[in-house]
């Protein structure tokens, strides 16, 4: 095998690169980063890429040496120049941002975000986001090299396919939809154990509700995208909507909201407001909004949280449709969990949404919830589920209304 993680010693030019980026040694890593690929190279040990030993380099390096520091951006910005890839993992499941984060070193943190944000919008303008593989699936896919691609951009950045993963998401939403699901008191699974949603998330579906629905006023219209355990849903009724619709695509999901014990039913339906409507869409949204829009409808919150899908769907959602569907005072919300199991994933997607929602003529207003302590994989919250999703202390809850 070519790629020098597999083979059993360090090439000389692999050595040097990851010497002089230590170093943060720019006039003699210049030259280097020159030929391609050299800037993504790996030390077959550590996992070790260029730009985890400038980084890595800065742990010894005194706090007070502020030339060593404006050395080491200065080092970190070269390697992202030559192709560096922001998102590569050493062999202790570490980004190079990730380690910045760890060792406290704040403006290398920044710089791999921006970097990751440069690549990903690239990539979307590209067509295309691509999941971070499980550690599951990199242990099934035996035999196959790398999980980045570590083919240089135009621009100079690499933009690695290692990108973030979908909230909650660990499959693709065709097989999603086909699969079989278990509702548990405190969690919906779907076939293989992936949390489809979790009681943990019951404060984050509050505050988007009293955020979306300021006073929680009633009288309000309100759509939402997913119904999952009906958390949110329960709250948005509980204000008393004019108009409450709820799209949810999953046949197990429909299954027991049209069953006759469902306190989504016929006793729901027909408590709407006169001039209001309480109804549940059985369908994808993809298929069901665009009918929404022709028919006229207008929202004064909408929220957004399915599974299975990638960030693609949810940038469509809003681009598309948030902006024929919404009040002009409304307010739009979706469960923020893109990459939330690595914090640099999490706050590249973060700004990316931000962006394409600025895009799409929408502003975004930030609020931190605090998580609270969950369990470590597979123990408390986790147990019986396969993936932990969620890894950070806090949860950026978004609330985004139209510019102007
Ligand atoms: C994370 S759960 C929603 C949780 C919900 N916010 C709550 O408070 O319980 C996601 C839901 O979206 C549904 N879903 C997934 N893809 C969908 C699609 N394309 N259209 C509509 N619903 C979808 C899933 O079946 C699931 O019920």
């Amino acid at each position: 095998m070519d790629d020098p993680a597999f083979s059993p010693e360090v090439d000389e030019t692999t050595q040097l690169i990851l010497l002089h980026a230590s170093n943060h040694d720019l006039p003699a890593l210049k030259p280097l980063l020159r030929v391609q690929g050299n800037a993504t190279v790996q030390d077959p040990e550590t996992g070790y890429t260029p730009l985890h030993a400038a980084i890595a380099a800065c742990s010894y390096a005194s706090s007070c040496e502020e030339a060593d520091m404006e050395k080491a951006k200065a080092t970190v910005q070269e390697l992202f120049m030559g192709g560096a890839i922001w998102n590569d993992l050493d062999t202790s499941d570490e980004t190079p941002g990730c380690m910045a984060w760890r060792l406290g070193r704040k403006e290398l943190y920044q710089l791999c975000v921006e970097a990751g944000v440069r690549a990903e919008m690239l990539l979307g303008i590209m067509g295309g986001y691509e999941e971070l593989d499980s550690e599951d699936e990199e242990e099934e896919e035996q035999g196959e090299e790398a999980e980045v691609n570590t083919e240089t951009q135009p621009n100079g950045d690499s933009s690695g396919e290692v990108i973030i993963q979908a909230e909650r998401k660990d499959v693709n939403s065709e097989d999603y939809l086909k699969s079989k699901l278990k509702f548990e008191d405190d969690k919906l699974l779907d076939a293989d154990d992936n949390g489809v949603m979790m009681t943990w998330e019951t404060d984050i579906m509050r505050r988007s509700v009293g955020l979306l629905l300021p006073d929680l006023k009633p009288g309000a219209r309100i759509l939402n995208i997913g119904f999952g355990m009906g958390i949110i849903d329960r709250m948005f009724r509980e204000t008393k909507p004019l108009s409450h619709h709820i799209v949810e695509a999953h046949p197990a999901v429909l299954q027991k909201l049209f069953s006759p014990v469902s306190d989504f039913g016929s006793t729901w339906q027909s408590s709407a407001p006169a001039c209001g409507k309480y109804v549940i869409h059985a369908g994808k949204w993809q298929d069901i909004v665009p009918k929404l829009l022709e028919e006229g409808e207008v929202y004064d919150a909408i929220y957004f949280d399915t599974f299975g899908e990638d960030y693609s769907q949810l940038k469509l959602f809003f681009s598309e449709y948030v902006v024929g569907l919404m009040d002009p005072e409304g307010r739009f919300g979706f469960f923020n969990g893109l990459g939330a199991d690595r914090r640099v994933c999490y706050d590249v997607y973060c700004k990316v949404a931000e962006l394409d929602l600025c895009d799409a003529g929408m502003d975004v207003n930030w609020t931190d919830v605090e998580v609270g302590t969950l369990g470590g994989d597979g123990e408390g919250e986790w147990k019986g589920v396969r993936r932990r999703y969620w890894t950070l202390d806090k949860y950026r809850l978004p609330v985004c209304t139209f510019l102007g």
